[in-house]
């Protein structure tokens, strides 16, 4: 759930008090479910504030009870031999009893009755979407594909990124190359599984615009933390021209560094990538039409500058230990005019 690491590292050296206020801390980040900006994450973390506020009222209620009875007893003349329950002490018990009953009854039937509303307002969407996303769960990444098929005017696949129109729900299938994953943006919406041999569907709607982390909710090997996506919630306007840059094929490079680091890369990465436009047709590897527009790589493992991407082509395993990809020979030379050309793919 939250898995920033300086508020883990913080936890070793703190007060317990201290470690739920880290921990707290790290939850207001851009993965805090409880502060939901999709609508079925709304609705479920109103259920989750309502269930925590009644299990409050609930313990507070009972221990104020305990204590009173503790205290009105145990000083009580007519009491007698403590370890002895009279006539009295067994009406008046039961009574507490058949009050406490009543309550609970009242209590869970309101939460199961909420509960309920929250699982069907969450099912499904108000309206029936106009996008679809494929998303595939990958060791240790996700490969998105808005649909060609579903949306004509779409068609176009990125990796580790999502975006979404505020106010539109968007219909998503979910589908593994590998193991059981879970596809997971927890201020949108709840997880889903994502399992081999099956297409799962989920549904998202943003309802206001920002940006947020979403991640995968199933341990599914060495690197499960570190297979990130990036979520955008944006404007219908921001996300066509987003789409239509995505759609876009690459822009040929215009420098000779650029252009020689094209050659290096079609040669070396294009078995396992693709750059639309080039002869570098892999699907193995995410795509990296527009690799220069994403913030991070290696799913969320480093930042996107020109420095991290030379440090991943060298020693991918060595900055995310049991990347499938390869640490490259490529001599120095090679590898600056690979990263040229990369920087140019926006
Ligand atoms: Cu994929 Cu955990």
């Amino acid at each position: 759930m939250c898995t920033e690491r300086p508020a883990r590292r913080g936890v070793t050296y703190a007060t317990p008090l201290g470690a739920v206020v880290l921990l707290l801390a790290a939850c207001n980040g851009t993965t805090s479910y409880m502060d939901a900006t999709g609508t079925a994450g709304r609705h479920e973390a109103t259920l989750g504030w309502w269930l925590t506020a009644v299990s409050c009222v609930v313990v507070a209620f009972v221990s104020v009870a305990v204590l009173l009875g503790i205290a009105r007893h145990r000083n009580d003349p007519q009491r007698g031999d403590p370890g002895v329950m009279t006539r009295r002490d067994v009406r008046s018990g039961l009574s507490w009893i058949y009050v406490g009953v009543a309550v609970s009854i009242v209590i869970l039937a309101i939460s199961f009755g909420g509960t309920l509303v929250t699982l069907n307002a969450a099912s499904r969407p108000r309206i029936t979407p106009s996008l679809t996303i494929d998303v595939t769960g990958h060791q240790w990444w996700w490969e998105v594909t808005y649909s060609q098929t579903d949306n004509p005017e779409l068609g176009f696949t990125t990796a580790n990124e999502v975006h979404l129109p505020v106010g539109e729900p968007v219909r998503v299938r979910l589908h593994s190359a590998d193991v059981i994953h879970s596809f997971w943006l927890p201020q949108i919406a709840g997880k889903m599984d994502v399992i081999p041999g099956q297409v799962n569907e989920t549904w998202l709607e943003a309802r206001t615009a920002g940006d947020s982390r979403g991640m995968c909710g199933e341990y599914c090997g060495l690197q499960h933390s570190m297979m990130a996506l990036d979520v955008r919630a944006e404007s219908p306007q921001a996300f066509k021209r987003w789409a239509d840059e995505r759609r876009a094929s690459a822009k040929p490079p215009t420098t000779p560094t650029a252009r020689s680091g094209r050659v290096v890369f079609v040669r070396s990465c294009g078995v396992c990538h693709a750059v639309a436009g080039s002869d570098a047709l892999g699907r193995m590897a995410p795509d990296l039409t527009h690799i220069a527009s994403r913030t991070t790589i290696g799913a969320g493992a480093l930042t996107n500058t020109p420095a991290h991407l030379a440090e991943w082509i060298r020693n991918a395993p060595g900055v995310k230990e049991g990347a499938r990809m390869p640490a490259m020979p490529l001599t120095d030379a090679e590898l600056r005019d690979v990263i040229a050309y990369l920087e140019t793919l926006h």
